[in-house]
């Protein structure tokens, strides 16, 4: 299975993680996609939920500073050994917390955030808003980040969760679904000035190896 993931989202051999947070990582081609289209609204940026750091591993290559968390130790392990030479030169910063805790938000400085809704396996059951069973809603949450860090967001979602349910809980947004070798795999949702137009957009994708 992993060598699998490996193969086919193109990843380096020696990624460090175990099975399901490969799975769940991003494609490194949809990273790059919101990469060009936010880097030039700041250079200090923050991921909550980074998972084993796939997505701010390629981020340290376009900011100056990437400040990642995550709440579980095992999966933060795999995500220093990733990120070790960024660590080493300063660019990436590690928080082992919990992503909703207001606290430790209020200790993020950063002119972007990237919020990675964790997966949960309610997901594949279609159901309307399931990814708010287990998180907190996305209403909290975007809130505590507006107020403690900006108000430039991006938040990658399942692709079940409606515009319409996006805009109850966001507001005004802009909501990108993400079709990956024309599969709807994902949503990207664009707060506050990250916004290219208001409204629902897409964008079709291809990985290299599929
Ligand atoms: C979709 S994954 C992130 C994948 C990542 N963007 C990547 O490309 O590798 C979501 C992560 O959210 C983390 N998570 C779940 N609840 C959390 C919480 N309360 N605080 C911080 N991280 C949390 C999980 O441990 C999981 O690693």
């Amino acid at each position: 299975m992993k060598s699998e993931i490996i193969k086919k989202r193109g990843y380096s051999k020696s990624i460090s993680g175990d099975d399901f947070s490969l799975y769940i990582s991003s494609y490194p081609e949809s990273v790059l996609h919101v990469v060009k289209r936010i880097v030039n609204k700041g250079s200090v940026i923050a991921e909550l939920c980074c998972g084993i750091g796939v997505t701010s591993r390629i981020l340290c290559d376009y900011f100056d500073k990437v400040t990642s968390v995550d709440n579980d130790p095992a999966v933060m392990n795999h995500c220093r050994q990733n990120l070790s030479e960024q660590i080493r030169q300063g660019k990436s910063q590690l928080i082992i917390e919990d992503a909703f805790n207001e606290k430790v938000l209020s200790t993020i400085s950063a002119d972007i955030v990237i919020y990675d809704v964790p997966y949960w396996s309610d997901h594949d059951a279609g159901v309307e808003g399931a990814f708010t069973k287990k998180n907190p809603p996305l209403k909290s949450v975007v809130e505590k980040i507006r107020k403690n860090i900006t108000n430039n967001i991006v938040i990658f979602s399942s692709p079940n969760v409606s515009y319409e349910d996006i805009v109850k809980q966001c507001g005004k947004c802009e909501y990108e679904k993400v079709y990956i070798n024309d599969k709807h795999d994902r949503n990207h949702i664009y707060l506050g000035e990250l916004m290219i137009k208001e409204g629902q957009s897409e964008v079709y994708l291809k990985t290299q190896q599929d």
